[in-house]
């Protein structure tokens, strides 16, 4: 009996200094995660070798291409008008605060300078330069913090175990997994060792391979924060986060939401959200593509991700030449001109209601209300947990009545509200 309850005090005491062993954010990490959060809107950029065939960047997957042949567009890539500070200034006057561009994506090749494969831009292209590398640098000195996406899954090497997808494309299979995680975790070296501070990491690929399958993420994500701790970790998994994430990522779905189809499984967790979605309804390059959303619609979409606490991560898709496509210039100067006078009331903001009308931001003793689709000129606010002092409309400052009770308050609005965004102002008691 006595061994028995000493058996049983042991296991408890293990098990517990194990739970304890978990990931711990270092302080920088967590300051990080609230710069993250006040950042509010980032810019993804999908562009490959893919990008030159000009149907997105599933191409070699979805026309069942062959790895072979696919691979040999990499001796015509030459992106003659690629111009780093080009992207980087659109960029940052859309008003976007950081950039996450794909570094590898399952096709496996490699933007970048990689000793741990020749498959790469620096090698197999006559173009010849580290796009990544002019890219990382470019975001650095115009003050963009520099993401990057890197593909866990991957559709050309031999040594990684054929998944869900990539079954076409004709390579020949010696599976050798201690292999591909080995070449996966020297290229997340060097991608955290050559570029400068790296904002985030930015996984995807884990859906291609079956729920048991062991990716030996909590030693990948470890490397990585050893080797920078204030990068961020997020994975595209669609599931709850894992241990070692710091940000938890939602594909074309705002947190909550399962529209796009890949959110089912991911409850909303407290670690910083971020949602990405497309300009128009592909990532990488695709000529035929002219579903562009509106400059409203993806000004909607953002402040609806700020009213549920998320980031917006919203992409483009460059063309073979290394331009932006004009659609997306003229949505990127659209959002730019109206976040260079409402940005206040998204960055720095948390998240508050979210009604079919609209949300509310909020940032220290300011509410937000962003009204976006309303045909009244009084509005019903829930928000009983504040005090509320004065009332005014954000763009002119003139000043409303309100009521406020204890279910909340009643705002009177002077005009029907028309504006992309009509944001009223209110300012809390202490
Ligand atoms: C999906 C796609 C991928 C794209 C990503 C962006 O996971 O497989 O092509 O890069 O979504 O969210």
């Amino acid at each position: 009996m006595k061994n028995k309850l000493l058996c049983f005090c042991l296991v408890l005491l293990v098990s517990s200094v194990y739970a304890q062993m978990g990931y711990q954010p270092s302080s920088g990490n967590l300051e990080a995660r609230e710069e993250f959060r006040d950042n509010k809107f980032g810019i993804f950029v999908h562009y490959g070798i893919y990008s030159m065939l000009a149907n997105g960047e599933w191409v070699l997957e979805n026309e069942k291409l062959r790895q072979s042949e696919y691979a040999k567009l990499a001796g015509g890539f030459c992106p003659s008008r690629f111009d780093a500070a080009q992207w980087v200034s659109a960029f940052k006057a859309s008003g976007a605060k950081y950039v996450c561009f794909t570094t590898r994506h399952h096709d496996g090749f490699s933007m970048f300078d990689t000793k741990f494969s020749d498959y790469n831009i620096v090698k197999a292209t006559p173009f010849k330069r580290d796009i990544v590398k002019e890219l990382a640098d470019e975001c650095h000195k115009q003050g963009l913090k520099i993401h990057f996406y890197y593909s866990h899954a991957d559709w050309g090497r031999e040594d990684y175990p054929v998944g869900s997808t990539g079954k076409n494309t004709g390579r020949r299979m010696k599976e050798n997994w201690d292999s591909y995680y080995k070449f996966m975790n020297n290229q997340l070296t060097e991608l955290l060792t050559n570029y400068g501070q790296v904002g985030a990491i930015w996984f995807d690929g884990h859906w291609d391979q079956d729920k048991d399958f062991d990716w030996r993420l909590p030693e990948q994500y470890n490397l990585i924060h050893r080797l920078q701790p204030d990068c961020l970790i997020g994975n595209n998994h669609h599931l709850a986060p894992i241990k070692g994430e710091d940000i938890q990522i939602f594909e074309r779905d705002l947190p909550g939401e399962n529209k796009a189809g890949f959110s089912s499984g991911q409850p909303v967790a407290s670690l910083p959200l971020e949602t990405c979605e497309t300009m128009n309804s592909t990532w990488g390059y695709n000529i035929k593509d002219d579903n562009y959303k509106s400059v409203e619609t993806l000004i909607h979409l953002l402040v609806k991700a700020a009213g549920k606490n998320a980031n917006l991560l919203l992409n483009v898709g460059p063309q073979p030449d290394g331009k932006l496509p004009v659609a997306t210039v003229e949505r990127l100067k659209g959002i730019g001109d109206w976040m260079r006078i409402y940005g206040e009331t998204l960055y720095g903001t948390r998240g508050g209601i979210v009604r079919d009308w609209g949300v509310t931001t909020k940032k220290k003793d300011k509410l937000y209300v962003h009204i976006l689709d309303w045909k009244d000129k009084v509005l019903f606010l829930p928000v009983t947990d504040v005090a509320i002092k004065k009332a005014f409309v954000f763009k002119d400052k003139s000043k409303l009545s309100f009521i406020q009770n204890k279910q909340g308050v009643i705002l009177q609005l002077p005009e029907l509200p028309s504006e992309i965004d009509y944001i009223v102002e209110l300012q809390l008691k202490d």
